[in-house]
């Protein structure tokens, strides 16, 4: 039998070693900004969009070596998009991952730049390593950098941000569930995708199997995105590491101020058992195609309901 916890632990700890592998030296004169890039990165997130890239990638066979540095970027553009939805222009926020914010520490100056260079380093750090692979690899680590570029960008993460935070200033404007699922779809489930995506992508997955893991990364990315509206209202500080009630300062429409909290957590559950239906039929079209040559998937299945379910 599985034991959830004692694996999500361990490979917690191993993508924390990857990740420092990847991460600049503190030297020289942008020293400062180094220094706040790092910061932000080692600040202790849960790590969950590399552990999806490696659980992808592993389901498919794929080479960890590989896929590390891809892990490493999904991170530094995760952490970049959080450095600069806590910074006074967008959420205004002085707590991230139990500690002080990147600007509230080292400036707002350094805020915009470190998360600027964390982005760029994000694709310098896979072009470094898909440049000295074999020309067949490296064309799908150019389709799977071609992945994490489209959905962090306008199209992505950054359109979500951009229709989120204009809403949260047009203050008290009604938004149609329509909206608000392109904002969620975007801001948050964009990330999930992309991982899930690319893990698989590396591994040499199918096309159908790759769209089937984006669909697995949009719902997750629902039923996270709505937990965490749920959090910001029933938590505390202290346990979640980051400022309750910013959406309700911001005046915020979420799915909560929409539903309330019962109607919200029964999305989060429809959300989850929707993406780990899909989740099921892909392991078993997996099977029956490629007779036992993927691996168990149990883990990643008990990852999406952790992430329904967490408590920070
Ligand atoms: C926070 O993401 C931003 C949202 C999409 C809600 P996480 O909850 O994964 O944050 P960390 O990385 O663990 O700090
Ligand atoms: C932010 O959503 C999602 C991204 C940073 C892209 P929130 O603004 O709700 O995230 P938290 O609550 O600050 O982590
Ligand atoms: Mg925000
Ligand atoms: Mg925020
Ligand atoms: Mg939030």
């Amino acid at each position: 039998m599985l034991n959830f916890k004692e694996e999500l632990r361990k490979k917690t700890e191993e993508t924390n070693r990857i990740i420092s592998g990847f991460l600049p030296e503190e030297t020289g004169f942008p020293e400062s900004l180094i220094r706040a890039m790092n910061y932000s990165m080692l600040a202790g997130g849960k790590r969950i969009r590399p552990i999806l890239l490696m659980e992808s990638n592993r389901l498919f066979g794929g080479c960890l070596e590989k896929a590390a540095p891809f892990m490493a970027a999904i991170e530094m553009i995760h952490t970049h998009s959080l450095i600069h939805d806590d910074l006074p222009a967008i959420d205004n926020d002085e707590y991230r991952r139990g500690k002080k914010t990147t600007h509230a520490l080292f400036g707002e100056a350094l805020g915009v730049l470190s998360g600027d260079a964390l982005l760029n380093y994000a694709y310098e750090t896979v072009l470094r390593a898909v440049t000295d692979w074999d020309q067949e690899t490296a064309l799908r680590g150019m389709k799977a950098l071609q992945i994490l570029a489209h959905k962090t960008g306008v199209q992505g993460m950054l359109g979500g941000q951009s229709v989120d935070v204009l809403n949260e200033k047009n203050q008290g404007k009604a938004l149609t569930e329509k909206e608000l699922d392109y904002i969620y779809l975007n801001k948050t489930s964009a990330l999930l995708e992309a991982p899930l995506m690319v893990g698989a992508l590396l591994a040499g997955a199918e096309e159908e199997e790759i769209r089937m893991l984006e669909q697995v990364g949009r719902l997750t990315g629902l039923a996270f995105q709505i937990q965490d509206d749920i959090l910001d209202r029933t938590s505390t500080t202290e346990e979640l590491g980051k400022p309750v009630h910013s959406d309700e300062k911001n005046q915020k429409v979420t799915y909560v101020t929409l539903r309330g909290i019962d109607g919200a957590a029964a999305q989060v559950q429809q959300h989850t058992e929707r993406a780990v239906e899909i989740l099921d039929s892909l392991m078993e079209r997996r099977e029956k195609e490629r007779e036992g040559t993927a691996s168990s998937g149990e883990f990643l299945r008990e990852l999406l309901l952790y992430m329904a379910l967490r408590r920070k």
